[in-house]
């Protein structure tokens, strides 16, 4: 049942915010995160682990890219995302302090199902984040981190990336709490943020009438860029999936320091850039850095649509189009960031008269290797 929607995308884009109310919810108790999945592992299991990888195909290695940001300044553990398709075959390195955590929104994507196998074998504790009660892959391993984002039906996946995310604050939080490597006014001022989260994610959502507008008159666009710095990397990428997936538009993300080592000599007069800007209070330094790539392109011709926190005057005179989020610690913004890109993949593919929820050639769970 679409509730009223005309595809379940958007009424799963639109659900966000009950998908993070639902992930933190029951796992914030006295003053700090705790997942009892992860307790029942034993506090000397964490305090021993020296490394995490993380592993997981398509948008939820995405959030797994997201994830391990701020796994590694809370937790203070080096933390590496791959492919789970790559892992197997490069030889990992893995020992038993490490830690492997897939992130799946299934639980029975092959490629990840796989290599959690192979790290079993190997003797590394395996964590899995996952969507779906009792699927396979969290049966395997030795803790189940459910994401409570509800049954999503359409191939392209929205509310189960934020809420993997938010599953992945949850355990950075958990381990930096055992660890002991965060300071409690940190940890105290990143539980505000996260219940706070939700309600802000309700702000993004509501950028979807601005999208609309912007994807309707972009209806004829062949090609899209998508900037980010930091966190804004992946959200980036996670844009360019987005659009290939259901509008069939060639896309790409880069890392915006990455522009003059090469992309830049794709921007052309017209082209469309979406740039991930975070906040000027909270990130100063990478705020100047985008603004300056924003003026870089912006002087070769791009047409640059700006995602920025509300209030941000500074990229006014070289966008094309500004659209205003909430932001915040730069570490929660990618939960708010990603929505006006999911929108505008999905009101482009509407544009294109294109069936949103089935995309040719693709499943919503992928069974094979
Ligand atoms: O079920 P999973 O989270 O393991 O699926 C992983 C990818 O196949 C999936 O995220 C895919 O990239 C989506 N179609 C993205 O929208």
């Amino acid at each position: 049942d679409k509730g009223g929607w005309s595809s379940f995308m958007a009424k799963e884009i639109n659900e966000q915010p009950e998908a993070v109310a639902n992930t933190i919810r029951g796992r914030i108790e006295n003053g700090r995160v705790e997942i009892p999945e992860l307790t029942a592992l034993g506090d000397d299991v964490l305090r021993n682990i020296d490394r995490i990888v993380i592993i997981a195909c398509g948008t939820a290695s995405y959030a797994g890219q997201v994830g391990a940001y701020a796994l590694e300044q809370w937790a203070r553990i080096p933390v590496e995302v791959q492919l789970s398709h790559e892992f197997r075959y490069r030889d990992p390195v893995l020992s038993d302090r490490t830690m492997v955590i897939s992130v799946s929104q299934s639980g029975e994507t092959m490629d990840t199902l796989m290599a959690v196998k192979y790290a079993i074998e190997r003797g590394v504790t395996t964590v899995s984040i996952c969507n779906t009660q009792s699927a396979t892959i969290p049966r395997e391993s030795d803790a189940a981190v459910y994401t409570h984002a509800g049954p999503e039906v359409a191939v392209a996946s929205t509310k189960a990336f934020v809420a993997q995310i938010t599953a992945l604050y949850l355990v950075g939080l958990h381990l930096a709490h055992v660890r002991g490597t965060i300071d409690p006014a940190a940890e105290a001022a990143a539980l505000v943020q996260l219940e706070e989260l939700p309600e802000k994610v309700r702000e993004a959502v509501a950028t979807h009438e601005q999208v609309q507008q912007l994807a309707h008159w972009m209806a004829d666009t062949r090609s899209v860029l998508f900037l980010g710095r930091h966190v804004g990397f992946p959200i980036a990428l996670e844009g360019a999936l987005k659009l290939k997936e259901i509008a069939y538009i060639h896309a790409e993300g880069f890392a915006a320091g990455e522009l003059k080592h090469g992309p830049i000599a794709l921007i052309d007069h017209g082209q469309p850039v979406f740039v991930i800007v975070p906040s000027p209070r909270t990130s100063p330094l990478m705020h100047s850095k985008i603004v300056s790539n924003i003026q870089e392109i912006r002087a070769r011709g791009a047409r640059v649509i700006a995602i920025v926190e509300k209030g941000d005057t500074a990229v006014l005179p070289f966008a094309d189009e500004v659209i205003r989020l909430p932001l915040s610690d730069p570490l929660f913004d990618p939960v708010l960031q990603v929505v006006p890109l999911q929108w505008f993949a999905l009101e482009l593919s509407t544009a294109k008269g294109l069936d949103v929820d089935q995309p040719r050639n693709l499943a919503k769970s992928v069974t094979v290797e």
